[in-house]
């Protein structure tokens, strides 16, 4: 299994998204998925996501919530779903719609460097409660978004 490195103080949280709990979350994806889709629908009617627009899914999990956003910026637009766990993200990849603009990228957002001012909308479901340093990890991911970039509203 491969594991990211990252953010020293992450280094508890992405051996736990990367044992056993990890594993436990990935292979419960059906039920969570039946219990969290709400809230997907939720953030995808809030973030607003545009056709051709470019999204940046934090803590993307297996997926579901990238899917949802390539498909609603397709077939010009794109959706990055980066996570720090190895067995959700196998998933993700596994899981994936053929044909839709996405890609994922195991790494920690708080250091991954992300090509600087490059997307439109940042979103998470569930995965931006984990940082041990949340300055620095959402001043580098401001780095990733444009100017006019934004986060869904509350
Ligand atoms: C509660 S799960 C939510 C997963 C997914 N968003 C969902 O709703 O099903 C939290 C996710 O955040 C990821 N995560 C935690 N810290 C992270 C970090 N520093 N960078 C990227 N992902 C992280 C975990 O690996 C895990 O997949």
């Amino acid at each position: 299994m491969e594991q990211p490195s990252g953010h020293a103080e992450n280094a508890d949280q992405i051996a736990y998204w990367n044992g056993p709990s990890g594993q436990r979350w990935a292979d419960r994806h059906a039920a969570q998925e039946s219990l969290l889709g709400p809230i997907a629908d939720v953030l995808i009617d809030r973030a607003r996501p545009k056709p051709g627009e470019r999204v940046l899914d934090v803590g993307c999990g297996s997926g579901a919530t990238t899917f949802a956003f390539a498909k609603a910026v397709a077939p010009d637009g794109f959706a990055l779903g980066l996570d720090v766990s190895d067995p959700m993200l196998s998933q993700a990849r596994a899981f994936a719609p053929k044909g839709l603009p996405l890609d994922f990228v195991l790494a920690d957002a708080t250091v991954h460097p992300f090509e600087p001012v490059s997307f439109d909308l940042l979103a998470s479901r569930f995965g931006v409660m984990f940082f041990a340093d949340p300055v620095a990890s959402f001043t580098n991911l401001r780095r990733a978004l444009k100017p006019s970039g934004r986060l869904p509203p509350p």
